[in-house]
């Protein structure tokens, strides 16, 4: 468990996909510009507890780290970053995806996580890049990874197909300094 000033980040687990899956239910509007388009099978507990499972495995695996951010009181699921696409060998890379519960975006929360996380990610696997990415229109998030030290490095055209539409996005990366 890694601690912040507000929250308290554990791995996505078979054991906490219920309140994981109630993140996702109560964010479906507020999230949806920004994710890919799911079946309808997706969003259900018994898919989020075979996702948990999973992200043991590659967590063991040293494949992917799914992080949770409760409450303290690890009632309430506030938000999530997943460092995923671990690639070892020279590259030392991975991907980060994030976000934040609506009622509470703009409280420095996303910033608090994503700091901690990373510092986690460079300190005890290594990596040298971490890579994020974002749809222009996107300015909130583009905005946190300034303020967390990621640089642009560039720009890809339909680079993913997000709310069902292939997208342009920024390409950014933070290194371990
Ligand atoms: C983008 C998102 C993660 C921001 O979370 P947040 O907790 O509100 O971000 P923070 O409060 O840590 O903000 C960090 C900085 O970004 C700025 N910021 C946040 N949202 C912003 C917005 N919509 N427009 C402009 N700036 C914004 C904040 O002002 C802050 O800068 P400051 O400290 O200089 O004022 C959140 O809005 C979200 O979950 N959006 C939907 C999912 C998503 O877009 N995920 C990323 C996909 S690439």
């Amino acid at each position: 468990m890694i601690e912040t000033s507000r929250t308290s980040l554990v791995l996505f687990t078979a054991a906490n996909a219920g309140l994981v899956l109630k993140y996702y239910e109560d964010n479906k509007v507020h999230l949806a510009p920004w994710e890919p388009i799911r079946d309808s099978g997706y969003q259900t507990l018994n898919n989020f507890k075979v996702m948990g499972e999973q992200s043991e495995k590659d967590f063991e695996a040293d494949k992917e780290v799914r992080l949770v951010a409760f409450n303290k009181d690890q009632t309430q699921v506030l938000g999530v970053c997943n460092f995923t696409g671990i690639v070892k060998g020279p590259l030392q890379a991975c991907f980060l995806g994030y976000s934040i519960d609506k009622r509470f975006e703009g409280q420095g929360l996303m910033t608090e996580i994503l700091d901690a996380g990373i510092a986690y990610i460079f300190a005890n696997l290594k990596l040298n890049r971490i890579m994020a990415n974002y749809i222009p229109a996107n300015e909130g998030s583009g905005a946190v990874l300034n303020k967390l030290g990621f640089e642009r490095e560039g720009y890809a055209r339909k680079y993913l197909k997000i709310a069902g539409k292939w997208q342009d996005h920024v390409l950014m990366s933070k290194l371990n300094e």
